[in-house]
């Protein structure tokens, strides 16, 4: 990694945070900050307000040159006019990345602010992230340098958005829903300096991050090379998925008053994407429904055998046949013995074919035996379990069951998913217990679509 990357780590890993704009007030943005930081950051945390002694007592400075000790970060949520002046401060300090909460910079036509703040940066080699950014978010040491909630679920998941109002949205709708817990969280904004390819650099790297879910409206004049040799790098290790926003004339005239970006051709994107090993995903549940499977199973190896499902519902298995079809993901191909061992649990008008239908005539004792043996199948790359909710099948019985086959499904590295139609607190229950669950065959379909093609990049380029 180059001393560049080495400096971007600050990014996620300071030692040292200061708030300029930590506000008196509950419910303004830079007390927010404060808060949050407060409530989970390890490091040391200095605020700094000219009208303030003290706030969420801790004790506050009038500038950033007055703290006594080194400051790796400034957050800066102050009105813009003054944000240049404290980044000077923040350049005598010896900063190494300042994060710029403030709007009112190049996405309103305020391009010399903008530069001014950019090449007084650089002048001392200190980074931005910004302007017009939420913050950033490390949950391996509480960092939550942000005005959204003070608490975001730790997991595996990096989130790297150009629209920070989305990434909030996205953490409060998630939140303790779905199971998906995030690693990091960062919001880009303008992009003046810090990009999707320095983020993806240091993520790439990051041991705590399986999975990298990008929001992108579009990448920086020049910076596409950068983009693709940072994302083929980092895809190498872990998946990254992304949300291309601004695929029609008007979404892409919508993204240059949003963060002044060009949103460019969608086809160029797509090349690039599929070069760089990025999977793209056409909606947000697309890109959480992906982010789910990569964050919580194993990346099962080459070469890819398909899909084998196993379902109670022959109705949910042609759904989901009829959704891979679609998309282009390979069921697997069963072999006789696979077939006669699983035909041997069933009854005789059961069906063995790729779905396995089970029928709704057993017991979920036996459901789990069928998906024990289709776990144990050399014949599949990854097994989809449907299950529908029955009066002689209870979700509650799978969910006791579930935690064995989930465990031995990661002992064989083998990726399972499940779509349970049922009760919603049985649901949330799988999600909790890190079964990547979805709530329709689309879904899961659209998750395996992203697993198939990984393993194939990876198989093609991983050398
Ligand atoms: N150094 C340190 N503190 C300063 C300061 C300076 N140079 N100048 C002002 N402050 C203090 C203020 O006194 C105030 O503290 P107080 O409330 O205790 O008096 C605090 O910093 C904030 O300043 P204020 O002038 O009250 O600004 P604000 O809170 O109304 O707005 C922003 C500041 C950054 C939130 C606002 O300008 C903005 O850009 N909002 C949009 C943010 C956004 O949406 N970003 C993108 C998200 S996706």
């Amino acid at each position: 990694m180059s001393r560049q990357h080495t400096v971007l780590w600050e990014l996620f890993r300071p030692s040292s945070v200061a708030v300029v704009g930590a506000s008196r007030h509950p419910g303004k943005v830079g007390h927010s900050i404060l808060r949050n930081l407060v409530a989970s950051y390890k490091g040391k945390i200095y605020p700094v307000n000219p009208l303030a002694k003290q706030i969420l007592g801790l004790k506050c400075y009038p500038r950033l040159t007055a703290i006594p000790d080194s400051v790796d970060m400034a957050v800066i949520a102050i009105p813009a006019p003054k944000v240049p002046d404290v980044v000077c401060d923040a350049c005598k300090k010896g900063v190494k990345v300042s994060v710029i909460i403030s709007s009112g910079f190049s996405e309103v036509g305020n391009h010399e602010l903008e530069r001014r703040v950019v090449e007084t940066a650089k002048s001392c080699g200190m980074r931005i992230v910004g302007p017009n950014v939420f913050g950033v978010i490390y949950t391996p040491i509480g960092l939550n340098a942000t005005f959204g909630p003070p608490e975001v679920p730790r997991g595996s998941v990096a989130v790297i958005t150009q629209s920070g109002a989305l990434g909030l949205a996205l953490l409060y709708r998630f939140m303790g829903v779905k199971g998906l817990g995030f690693s990091a969280m960062l919001s880009l904004g303008n992009m003046s300096d810090i990009d999707f390819a320095d983020a993806i650099w240091v993520l790439g790297e990051d041991e705590h991050t399986r999975v990298i879910a990008l929001y992108v409206e579009g990448l920086r004049p020049l910076r596409g090379r950068a983009f693709i040799e940072a994302a083929r790098h980092a895809a190498k290790k872990k998946p990254i998925v992304a949300i291309k926003a601004g695929r029609s004339k008007r979404g892409s005239k919508a993204v240059a008053s949003h963060t002044g970006s060009m949103a460019g051709d969608v086809s160029i994107y797509q090349a690039a994407f599929r070069k760089a090993g990025v999977f793209m995903v056409r909606s947000l549940s697309g890109l959480l429904d992906a982010s789910l499977l990569f964050s919580l199973q194993p990346i099962p190896p080459q070469p890819w055998r398909g899909v084998m499902i196993v379902t109670n519902g022959g109705g949910l298995g042609v759904l989901a046949v009829d959704a891979m079809e679609e998309l282009g993901v390979t069921l697997a191909k069963l072999s006789p013995e696979t077939r006669s061992k699983i035909r041997s649990m069933l009854p005789w008008f059961a069906s063995t074919l790729n779905p396995i239908d089970t029928t709704a005539s057993i017991t979920t004792d036996t459901y789990l035996e069928v998906l024990h043996a289709a776990v144990d199948a050399p014949d599949a790359s990854a097994v989809l379990a449907m299950f529908a909710e029955l009066p002689n099948m209870k979700g509650e019985e799978l969910a006791k069951g579930m935690e064995d086959i989930l465990r031995h499904a990661r002992e064989r590295g083998k990726p399972l998913l499940l779509v349970y139609v049922g009760k919603h607190e049985i649901f949330y229950q799988f999600a909790a217990e890190g079964i990547p669950v979805y709530e329709s065959p689309y879904e899961a379909a659209e998750a395996l679509h992203a697993l198939e093609w990984y393993v194939r990049w990876r198989a093609k380029h991983a050398q």
